[in-house]
């Protein structure tokens, strides 16, 4: 973190719900929606998640022994919805300059179908990709550790 002398202000909330939406660059980073069922950010992250709002609001399931978080709902999560979800986010912010995302290609969807969605608000979409290693809790023989990092970016011209 660094000081850049402006004020800032974060809000904690739905993204749908984010009034301001004519920002010169809007970065969007949701988690990913897995192929499967068994990737749920809030169940890894759980710690981040709640340390981000000092709990503020949230249930922890007591009997766990890292103290996880219930599960809430988010269309981000699952492949029934996770297209519509990513499609209304981009018309949500279609009046900002730009629009970049980040996504994984061990997702759903794939890039040619992001390329699409974001297509439809931006004409001009542009894909950076980098190979990329997780070596954090999965197992070592895991094939899905090897993976795609994306950014995509989305522009008016
Ligand atoms: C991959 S994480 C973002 C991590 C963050 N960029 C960082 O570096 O720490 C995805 C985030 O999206 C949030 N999220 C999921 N559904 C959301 C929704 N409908 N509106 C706003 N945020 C949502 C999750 O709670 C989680 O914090």
């Amino acid at each position: 973190m660094f000081s850049n002398k402006h004020r800032s202000r974060a809000i904690c909330g739905d993204v749908f719900d984010i009034p301001d939406t004519k920002a010169d660059l809007v970065y969007l980073d949701p988690p990913y929606a897995p192929p499967s069922d068994d990737n749920d950010y809030i169940k890894r992250y759980h710690f981040l998640e709640g340390l981000s709002v000092y709990w503020r609001g949230l249930t922890i399931m007591e009997e766990t022994t890292t103290k996880k978080l219930k599960k809430q709902f988010t269309p981000f999560a699952y492949k029934r919805t996770i297209e519509d979800a990513l499609l209304r986010t981009f018309e949500h912010f279609e009046h900002a300059g730009a629009i970049v995302l980040s996504y994984s290609s061990n997702a759903i969807p794939d890039a040619a179908r992001i390329v699409d969605l974001l297509g439809k608000v931006k004409p001009s979409v542009e894909i950076i990709a980098i190979d990329h290693k997780y070596s954090l809790g999965t197992h070592p023989a895991a094939s899905r550790r090897d993976v795609r990092e994306y950014v995509f970016v989305g522009r008016n011209a």
